[in-house]
């Protein structure tokens, strides 16, 4: 039986415990975590049933660790259990722009990269995941079973990570930002914004659904007749956008770029 240890319980790390108990992918009693301030994850234990112990007792214990604590912060956690891990343990750190090349420079067991979304809070929305060359056939059936029982796992090259990042933990957060920007505008027009806002919530999960079986291609082409009124405000869209998203995606490559210099500059003390 496999046991699973979570280190870092904010706000990923205690989303990924409870939707992986609560959905059924790990019994409770499987799963041991720890976190710096324990209060938190003593609620946690609590709350779900699992077992709060200290950073070294999850990684004694555990078969699986996720490390689950942000990317500045990862190589002290590691290097404070390094002698703990070995190639009997697998590793998955859930850390932005922490390579597999700079997690195996200071961790000697198997090791992968994960990338979730909130949208598992809803078991949906997409975890991206690579695998080490040191992982095997079952390390990679049994983590992107996990993921996959809480959204939908993808594996891809960890060139493309940063990037496929923004299409999906990220989006979310840009989906919402552009749907309040659709709902001021509306508000500058005189309509109350909590209508606006009901209305527009409502239209996004029906589009949703729609797009289940269309692409956005298709679903434009339906509702957006030609000469129709829908057909002028794609084309503001179309004419406005593409700049935006250029400009979005430089602005976050810039960050990963900051960060990864800094995490390059860490040492352990
Ligand atoms: N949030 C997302 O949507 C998302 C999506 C994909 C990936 N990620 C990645 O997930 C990681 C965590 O993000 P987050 O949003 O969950 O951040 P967070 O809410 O700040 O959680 C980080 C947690 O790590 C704990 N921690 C820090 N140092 C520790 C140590 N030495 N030992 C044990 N626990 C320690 C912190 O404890 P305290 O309670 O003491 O602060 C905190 O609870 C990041 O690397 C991020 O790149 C996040």
């Amino acid at each position: 039986m496999t046991t699973f240890g979570f280190i870092g319980t904010g706000h990923l790390g205690s989303m990924l415990v409870k939707q992986f108990v609560g959905s059924g992918a790990i019994q409770a009693e499987r799963v041991l975590a720890s976190n710096r301030t324990a209060e938190k994850v003593d609620l946690l234990a609590e709350a779900t049933g699992i077992r709060s112990v200290s950073n070294r007792v999850v990684t004694e214990l555990s078969d699986v660790i996720f490390i689950c604590v942000r990317p500045l912060e990862v190589r002290d956690v590691l290097s404070d259990v390094t002698y703990l891990l070995n190639s009997q343990k697998l590793v998955v750190s859930v850390a932005g722009d922490v390579s597999l090349e700079k997690l195996q420079s200071f961790c000697p067991a198997r090791l992968a990269r994960a990338f979730p979304s909130m949208a598992s809070l809803k078991l949906q929305g997409v975890t991206l995941l690579v695998f080490g060359d040191n992982t095997t056939a079952e390390d990679q059936r049994l983590i992107a079973g996990l993921f996959n029982a809480i959204g939908q796992a993808v594996e891809v090259e960890e060139k493309d990570f940063a990037v496929l990042a923004d299409l999906t933990s990220s989006a979310p957060g840009y989906f919402a930002a552009l749907m309040r920007e659709f709902v001021l505008a509306a508000e500058r027009r005189g309509i109350s914004p909590e209508l606006a806002e009901r209305l527009v919530k409502q239209t996004l999960l029906g589009t949703a659904l729609l797009l289940e079986e269309e692409s956005f291609a298709g679903l434009i082409e339906s509702v957006a007749t030609i000469g129709g009124i829908t057909e002028v405000g794609v084309k503001v869209i179309q004419r406005e956008a593409p700049g935006m998203f250029d400009q979005l995606f430089q602005a976050t490559e810039a960050r990963h770029e900051q960060v990864r210099k800094k995490v390059d500059l860490i040492r352990k003390v």
